[in-house]
């Protein structure tokens, strides 16, 4: 596990403050999320929906603030949530990450002090990412 920086502790403040943001009536469990890219912090919060599949991660909606704003090499991913001990992404979220940056630096906390820092790397192995496609021969078997 990397050692926790004082930009990390920055980063996952930002997440914690925006957690209030969330719209989750359903699970009633809070997210929040920051992305930290070309030097900007972009937030995002869970979305959720009646039609339950339909909502989003907040780890997804500040993925989608940066690439919105024009930037898609991303440093690092911030969240916290609601649990006791640091919330950890989602399997989608963790593939939906690794698009931007396989080796992302992920720093997680929760309703305690309590934080802890890995890279996407550790969390997916192995991802599938777009090197997959370009291995294609353009054959139909
Ligand atoms: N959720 C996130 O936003 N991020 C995570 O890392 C874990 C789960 C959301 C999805 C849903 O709105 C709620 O938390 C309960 O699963």
């Amino acid at each position: 596990m990397p050692e926790i920086t004082q930009a990390d502790l920055a980063l996952l403040a930002f997440a914690r403050e925006v957690k209030s943001k969330a719209y989750a009536p359903y699970s009633d469990f809070r997210v929040g999320a920051a992305v930290f890219a070309g030097g900007e912090i972009f937030q995002g919060v869970n979305v959720e929906n009646a039609a339950y599949g339909s909502g989003i991660c907040a780890e997804r909606a500040a993925a989608m603030a940066a690439v919105t704003a024009g930037f898609t090499d991303f440093d690092a991913i911030a969240v916290v949530g609601d649990s006791e001990s640091p919330t950890v992404p989602c399997g989608a979220c963790r593939q939906f990450l690794a698009e931007f940056n396989p080796d992302l630096r992920v720093i997680m906390g929760g309703r305690t002090d309590a934080v802890m820092v890995m890279t996407l790397e550790e969390l997916l192995p192995e991802a599938f990412v777009r090197g997959y496609l370009d291995q294609d021969d353009g054959g139909d078997e």
